[in-house]
């Protein structure tokens, strides 16, 4: 199993350090722009190996995507993150020249790799890797919804006080504060999350997982990285160890939901194939509310990147 890691910043070395220490991979190969910057993070990470015991090979490349040739999983993390009043909105003529160029690469070197996207605004960039890589909506998908319930199980178990790893839930939507938390699909260790906290204090706990990012970008300057680096591993990991994980998943609808051709968090099925199915769940009118207004949101954006001429 090869992986290559396209951005060698805060979230992609985190991606190829989680990836070593779970040995998800036997090789990792990070890729950036700035001389010598992937050579020098994947010395430190492959430099953990005889501490951690890791067998995963780590190496770091200036712009070199022979380097990444028959690459299985393709991990997109390059372009610009947020800065403190920015929407993730903001960064789209950036981020849209660089992903659609690294995906391009990426991809004749390895046409049949599984490419997860990362870089932002989420939803409309695995749009346009979609739309560059000319590879089944199977195989081109995008890192939001397992980071954005991790938020909202975490801010959970500090509520509760009791453990994350009790706490299942489930979001969906795009990956903007139009993302849609889904309470009723929310337990703790199998009991409906609704008797144990008060309405009250769910509503806020939704409101603040919604701009959980920005929370972070307040108080970093920058965005998060350790949350979103182990969750583009956990895919990884998924894909590469066959798991069949369930998780939500920024998948190019077409159909499901009544929705097509468009780039939004459902719940899916990964394994060695990508997106082995896409779940279609209940939801209530005002979740299904919900749901069409953050697609309305993410398609937008989507109009933008249309307007671009790019593709
Ligand atoms: P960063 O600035 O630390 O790293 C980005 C890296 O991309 C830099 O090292 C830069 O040199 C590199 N890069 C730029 N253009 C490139 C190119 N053409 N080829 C190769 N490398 C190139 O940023 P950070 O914090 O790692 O964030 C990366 C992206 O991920 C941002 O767009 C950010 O908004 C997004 N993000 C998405 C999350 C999600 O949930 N989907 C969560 C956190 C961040
Ligand atoms: C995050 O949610 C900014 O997308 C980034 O942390």
């Amino acid at each position: 199993m090869k992986v290559t890691v396209i951005g060698a910043g805060n979230v992609g070395a985190t991606v190829a350090d989680v990836i070593a220490q779970r040995e998800a991979a036997n090789e990792v190969v990070v890729v950036d722009i700035k001389e010598n910057f992937a050579e020098g993070k994947a010395l430190d990470i492959w430099q953990t190996a005889p501490i951690r015991m890791s067998d995963t090979r780590v190496k770091g490349v200036t712009n070199d995507y022979a380097a990444t040739a028959n690459s299985d999983i393709i991990v997109i993390t390059s372009g610009l993150p947020r800065k403190p009043g920015m929407s993730r909105d903001d960064l789209i003529s950036t981020n849209a020249n660089i992903v659609k160029s690294v995906t391009e690469q990426a991809v004749k070197y390895s046409p049949n790799a599984i490419i997860i996207i990362v870089s932002n605004p989420l939803d409309v960039m695995t749009y346009a890797a979609f739309l560059a890589a000319k590879l089944p909506r199977t195989k081109v998908f995008g890192m939001a919804g397992i980071l954005d319930t991790a938020r909202y199980r975490a801010f959970l178990a500090s509520e509760l006080d009791v453990s994350p790893k009790d706490i299942q839930a489930l979001l969906m939507g795009g990956h903007g504060d139009t993302m849609v938390p889904l309470p009723r699909y929310t337990t703790v260790a199998g009991i409906p999350v609704t008797q144990l906290i008060s309405k009250e204090k769910l509503d806020a706990i939704v409101e603040r997982t919604k701009t959980g990012g920005g929370e972070i970008v307040k108080l970093l300057g920058t965005s998060a990285w350790y949350a979103p680096g182990e969750a583009a591993a956990q895919m990884v990991e998924a894909i590469a160890k066959d798991q069949k994980r369930i998780f939500p998943v920024c998948a190019m609808l077409d159909g499901e939901y009544g929705l097509h051709g468009i780039a939004v968090g459902v719940p899916v099925k990964l394994g060695k194939n990508g997106i082995e199915q896409i779940i279609e769940i209940e939801m209530n009118a005002e979740e299904r509310a919900m749901l069409d207004a953050s697609a309305k949101a993410v398609k937008e954006v989507m109009n933008v990147l249309d307007n671009m001429n790019l593709f």
